[in-house]
């Protein structure tokens, strides 16, 4: 039998406190290590596959799909606060930039919404440029301070 064989530590505080040491510890070194991207890819998906909903609207010229993929990016739920802690975490100094980012995206995301639905396309077309201009600009921070991929 593998039965664990120590009971719960219900009544010693000074078990619990080694119990919740043990559980930050984890939770910021393991999922630093691994969740994180995770988390961080999460994000990532969503902001990719809304991109290429736009896309597909301005080559068909299918208005409503582009306010579908941008009201995506614009409305795309935060990550739960351990998410954003590991996302954080992983980010270390570049973390206030992201989070200008992010807002930068979402009002992007919200023009390209507005101009959508004016079948604006001239305007659509400029604020999709921008859009992916962050996507760029992070993208190649990232790669130069990961090291350069010779
Ligand atoms: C402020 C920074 C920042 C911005 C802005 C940003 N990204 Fe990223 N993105 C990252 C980081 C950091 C990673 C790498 C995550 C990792 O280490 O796996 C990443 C990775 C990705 C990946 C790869 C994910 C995977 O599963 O491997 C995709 C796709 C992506 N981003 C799409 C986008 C798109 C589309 C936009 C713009 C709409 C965007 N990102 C904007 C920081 C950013």
């Amino acid at each position: 039998m593998n039965a664990s064989n120590q009971s719960l530590p219900l009544f010693g505080w000074r078990r619990w406190k080694r119990v919740l040491i043990g559980i930050s510890l984890t939770l910021l070194t393991s999922s630093v290590a691994t969740a994180e991207a995770g988390a961080m890819n999460d994000v990532m998906r969503i902001l990719e596959q809304s991109m290429s909903m736009i896309d597909k609207g301005i080559a068909k010229l299918d208005y409503s799909i582009v306010v579908a993929g941008a009201k995506q990016i614009e409305e795309r739920p935060m990550p739960s606060w351990i998410d954003r802690a590991k996302i954080f975490a992983d980010l270390g100094s570049e973390a206030p930039a992201f989070k200008e980012a992010d807002k930068e995206m979402r009002r992007l995301a919200r023009k390209i919404a507005e101009s959508a639905e004016r079948h604006d396309l001239e305007a659509l077309r400029q604020a999709v440029s921008q859009l992916r201009h962050k996507c760029i600009t992070c993208h190649k921070k990232q790669t130069q301070s990961t090291g350069d991929n010779k």
